[in-house]
């Protein structure tokens, strides 16, 4: 917002993200954003807080916080937002017209729910609901080049109002052709929710139909490719391996199944319930490919992992499948050894039969299997007489179609995917 010309005051309770930003240190890896982060610092126009009292006075609050999977249930936990909009509303109650623009991943409903309780005491408050798209490892360029803007809008005369002042922040976009849809809070929420289960489902048919190959004699990248060429299924999150994770996919699935549930929409809450289980199954696939190859009892059995992060740049662990596989063999007794070019400084280092590796090498060393789990680029051209210079065994194990089989095979290796040949 700051690059597009805006004067932003960004605020977190986490002081420790606070003074690291403000010094123009990024607390997360992300292509571009440090650069970014520290143009704008030096324009001026971006500033950073712990104390809410910084945020009066503008024109727009953009609510940003997580929505993460609540503690013993799929729903979402919603204790961050109210705890941002609490904080937040003793600084809105003055005369000017103010917009909260809800950039949030919230169930259906929450919206006019949070409206209902700042009419009260913020009558000039609008609340807009905007959902945010942005993908970890594309932010800024998501961010500043958005693919489609969404505003949900409440029933009030001052809605018109909250759409043109997002009409003011987004003009860039806007100007640039970026599609608006203005909508209504309900379909706001939903329209978050979807695309990312949509996203989810694809990810599953494909990883389902994976299964089918295996057992089939057939390859799933030939099929992937061939039936993305028709443009009504589209090329794009048919890329099938050890499932998604991360801090948006898996939870937003959950919390949108549970929504539907309680709406008695039942076939939809199955059908994104099925998507959960096929990925989750995945991770158990790859654990069997390793028990397959190196026999049942995985006891002191050393394996190099290659990725941690749920996907390629970025250093994002949540929900990650790479760990979740690492974490798996390691409870069999496996000694792992797991390198990630981001994620490895974020990586727990007392996880019991778990060992951080900082390269390739010393993550491969005598093990017996080795596991490509996040398709970084750097792991994509090794050399496979190389690696089977240092390891005991010659189990090459791509959870996520990264390798060439032959150039493996070719040079000894048994090449193991999933669904692929
Ligand atoms: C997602 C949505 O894409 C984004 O629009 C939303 O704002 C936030 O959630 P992100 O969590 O950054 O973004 O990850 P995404 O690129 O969607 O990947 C999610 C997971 O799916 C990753 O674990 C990835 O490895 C996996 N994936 C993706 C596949 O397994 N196969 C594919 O073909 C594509």
């Amino acid at each position: 917002m700051a690059k597009l010309g805006h004067t932003v005051t960004g605020i977190d309770v986490d002081t420790r993200k606070i003074d690291s930003l403000a010094a123009g240190e990024a607390p997360f890896h992300e292509p571009g954003f440090t650069e970014l982060l520290r143009s704008s610092l030096a324009s001026g126009r971006l500033a950073f807080s712990a104390n809410m009292a910084d945020a009066a006075g503008h024109d727009v609050h953009f609510l940003c916080v997580g929505t993460p999977q609540a503690p013993g249930s799929p729903a979402a936990d919603l204790r961050y937002v109210h705890a941002a909009i609490g904080a937040l509303t003793p600084f809105l109650a003055g005369p000017d017209p103010t917009v909260v623009a809800g950039k949030s991943t919230v169930p259906v409903g929450t919206a006019r729910a949070l409206a209902d309780t700042l009419r009260p005491t913020s009558p000039n408050v609008t609340l807009v609901w905007n959902p945010e798209f942005l993908r970890e490892g594309f932010a800024v360029q998501d961010t500043l080049q958005p693919d489609r803007i969404v505003y949900g809008l409440g029933d009030g005369e001052t809605a018109r109002g909250g759409a043109d002042a997002l009409d003011r922040v987004y003009a860039h976009a806007l100007s640039q052709g970026t599609p608006k849809i203005e909508t209504d809070y309900e379909t706001a929420e939903l329209v978050k929710v979807s695309a990312n289960s949509f996203l989810a489902l694809k990810i599953s048919f494909i990883n389902g139909v994976a299964r089918v190959c295996d057992a089939a004699g057939a390859n799933v990248a030939d099929l992937a490719r061939a039936i993305g060429l028709d443009d009504r299924i589209g090329k794009k999150f048919l890329r099938s391996g050890i499932g998604f994770g991360g801090g948006c996919l898996p939870k937003d699935l959950r919390a949108f199944s549970a929504r539907a549930t309680e709406l008695g929409a039942d076939g939809l809450a199955d059908l994104l319930d099925q998507v959960d289980r096929i990925n989750l199954s995945q991770r158990a696939w790859v654990v069997s490919l390793v028990t397959h190859g190196v026999g049942p009892d995985l006891a002191g059995v050393p394996i190099g992992v290659l990725g941690a992060a749920f996907k390629p740049e970025t250093d994002d662990i949540r929900d990650s499948p790479a760990l979740a596989v690492a974490t798996a063999l390691a409870t069999r007794g496996a000694a792992v050894r797991i390198y990630d070019p981001a994620a490895g400084r974020v990586l727990p280092t007392d996880e019991p039969g778990i060992t951080v590796a900082n390269s390739v090498e010393s993550a491969v060393r005598d093990a017996r299997a080795v596991l490509v789990l996040t398709e970084w680029d750097e792991f994509v051209p090794l050399d496979p007489t190389d690696l089977a210079d240092l390891t005991t065994g010659r189990l090459i194990i791509d959870g996520r179609g990264a390798l060439d089989p032959a150039r493996w095979r070719d040079a000894g290796w048994d090449y193991r995917g999933l669904g692929t040949r």
